[in-house]
């Protein structure tokens, strides 16, 4: 159905989807094992609004990562679309998608990725390198911010882990992206470090007003969240 201007007015909130930053919709996701087709992402439609903490639980193999890695646009569902900003993902190049990566998104991991052969300057500096907005004062704040102005020469691998993972939250939120991935963040940090990451993660993204979507097994941090949302087997949980 098609709405004229006056009736989409008059029409109450039709659903919280209509607002929503990111929408996925009946995600389906296969992968193929010996001579099994195995069904790991079971028809997922969720949303994400614009500048909301949602939390991803669910034991381990409930398709966590994968939801996260479709939602990302860092893999493809078999069936299902994730719309962004009112744009489907899954229509658009490989091109267009790095742009909209680079210029929409940040990225933290359980395993930092960072890139080994720049410092940690050089990495938080990155994502603005890439997209030809060079801003040093931005990076010289974000460096700041996570308490790394010491380290600003090191290499990724002269750095303790929650060095690593503090510059990784730099980079994913130097360009002020619109929403920020994480898969675990803190899964490889003693408890104090896992702390100050996450408070930094969360502290910055509030400052930029980007959505974060967090895969964790930290009820301490499920309590922070706007929202939680559970997997079991593939699905999410209602
Ligand atoms: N490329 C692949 N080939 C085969 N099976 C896969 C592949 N990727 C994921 N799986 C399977 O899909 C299921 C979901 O994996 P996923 O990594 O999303 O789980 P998760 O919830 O992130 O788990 P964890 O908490 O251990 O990180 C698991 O059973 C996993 O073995
Ligand atoms: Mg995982």
């Amino acid at each position: 159905m098609t709405l004229s201007p006056s009736m989409a007015a008059s029409t109450p909130k039709a659903n919280s989807k209509t607002q929503a930053l990111l929408t996925a919709s009946q995600l389906n996701k296969t992968v193929q094992v010996g001579e099994q087709k195995l069904s790991i992402i079971k028809d997922v439609s969720m949303y994400v609004n614009a500048g909301e903490f949602v939390v991803i639980m669910g034991k381990s193999g409930s398709g966590k990562s994968t939801l996260l890695g479709l939602l990302a646009a860092l893999d493809y569902p078999d069936s299902g679309t994730v719309e962004l900003a009112g744009q489907t993902l899954s229509s658009l190049d490989e091109d267009a998608l790095a742009f909209i990566r680079q210029q929409e998104m940040g990225f933290v991991f359980q395993s930092f990725h960072l890139l080994p052969t720049l410092t940690v300057a050089e990495n938080i500096a990155f994502p603005l390198d890439i997209a030809r907005r060079p801003n040093p004062a931005r990076v010289d704040e974000l460096i700041d911010a996570v308490d790394l102005g010491h380290r600003r020469h090191s290499l990724p691998n002269q750095l303790s882990g929650g060095e690593q993972q503090r510059t990784a939250v730099a980079r994913a939120l130097v360009s002020h992206p619109k929403i920020v991935f994480a898969d675990e963040p803190t899964g490889n940090l003693d408890e104090q470090n896992a702390n100050q990451v996450m408070q930094l993660l969360l502290d910055l993204r509030q400052q930029v007003g980007s959505a974060l979507v967090v895969v964790t097994h930290d009820p301490a941090l499920a309590e922070m969240a706007d929202r939680v949302i559970t997997m079991h087997d593939g699905r999410i949980d209602e």
